[in-house]
Order: structure tokens, then sequence, then C-alpha cells
């Protein structure tokens, strides 16, 4: 798989089989986010990875799935997240901001996971008070994100979008499709409104 293979078939993934990943590939995802492009270089990111049976529980509590399934998006009991990765910015290194290195890391995660079967659900609904408990996380590290990551389990499909309609659905069969916007909607050619008409 290419990185463009990977950028396009990637979706996000809410199944996940119980098969755990083992730490060489955890590592793997977590070097691919190190080296991600940072402004200024700073690199203000921490990560905490969780595996331990107990903690999986309690992390899995402190989030909000699929809010346009709700309150059926959350993955059932067997198909929850093997790992998760709390993406954090240490504000000793970068005060304000950092959410942008975040995704930047992120992404080269998810991706690296794809290429290695694992799937994984990018997360900004988290109970944040909690998840700091539950992992003693000191104040100075802002929780950014979480990613949820396992097996794939499920397939989604893309879909183009209906005019301005986001939200994914499940079909009767349970397969996920995700309304994408179409090229010719959101590119434009030398100005903004000109439209490139060897794509339509
Ligand atoms: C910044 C960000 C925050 C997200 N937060 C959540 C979340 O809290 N819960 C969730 O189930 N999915 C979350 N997602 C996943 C999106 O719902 C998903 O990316 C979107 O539906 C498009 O699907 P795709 O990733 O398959 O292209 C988040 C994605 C991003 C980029």
């Amino acid at each position: 798989m290419n990185v463009y293979e990977a950028a396009v078939s990637r979706r996000t993934i809410r199944r996940f089989t119980q098969k755990p990943i083992p730490m060489q590939v955890l590592k793997k995802l977590l070097n691919a986010a190190r080296l991600a492009p940072s402004g200024g270089n700073i690199q203000p990111c921490e990560y905490v990875l969780v595996t331990e049976k107990d903690l999986l529980e309690k992390v899995f509590n402190t989030l909000k799935w699929a809010m346009y399934l709700a309150p059926k998006g959350a993955p059932r009991e067997g198909e929850r997240p093997t790992a998760y990765v709390v993406v954090l910015v240490n504000t000793r290194k970068k005060p304000e901001g950092g959410e942008v290195d975040c995704a930047a890391a992120i992404e080269n995660m998810i991706l690296t996971a794809w290429e290695e079967g694992v799937g994984a659900c990018w997360m900004a609904s988290i109970d944040r008070e909690r998840l700091r408990e539950i992992l003693s996380i000191p104040e100075h590290c802002r929780i950014c994100f979480v990613v949820a990551l396992g097996y794939r389990a499920e397939e989604p499909v893309v879909e183009d979008m209906k005019g301005d309609d986001v939200k994914y659905w499940r079909d009767e069969n349970g397969v996920l499709h995700v309304p994408k916007r179409r090229l010719e909607d959101i590119v434009f050619i030398n100005s903004y409104g000109s439209r490139i008409s060897m794509w339509a």
C-alpha cells in the first residue's frame, strides 16, 4: 500500500477485533507520530499509550462516539478498541496552541496504522477531567485528542455527498457510509469559484 492508497482508503473505524496489537506495531505508529511536521519544530506533543485491560475500559467510558449515530454509535462489547493513544501538548514546551502539531502527528499515526491493518478513531469528545485522573496526567499537559486503535472489524464506504448533508449512517447490514464532498465542489483554479471542468 502506498501513501496515496492509504490516504484515500482509510476510514474511521469503530468496530474492532479483540486481537491485541503487538507492541512493535504500536511503537511504529508512535514513531511515525514523533517524526511528523511541527510548527517551529517545537514538537510539543507527548503521548500516553494505554493497553492494560482495566484501563481500556476506564478510558472507553470517557469517550463519546459517532454523534450522528447516537445513542447507538459506540462500539459494542467485544468490538471495543484494544489500545488508545492519548495525545497531549506539553504547555512547558508550547504554552498556547499545539493542536495542529497533534493533528499532523495523528494523521501520520493513523495512516501507518491503516497500512498495518489497524483501524483508528480520532476522538475529540472526551471527558478530559476524568481521563486526566485515570492516567495521572499532570496539569502542565493539555489533553488534546485520543486515538482509539484496534484491528479492523468493519469496512466503511465513502459516498458522494448529497447537498450539504455531512451525516454518516449505517445501512440495514450495519455498513457505515461516509459522505464526502466532491472534488469539483471544493477545488477552484486560479480564482475562487472557477471550476476545473475536466474533473466534473
Ligand atoms: C478532530 C476530530 C475529532 C473527532 N472526534 C470524534 C469523536 O469524538 N468521536 C467519534 O466517534 N469520531 C470522531 N472523529 C471521527 C470523525 O467522525 C470522522 O473522521 C468523520 O466522520 C469522517 O470519517 P472518515 O474518518 O472515515 O473519513 C473525529 C475526527 C476528527 C478529525
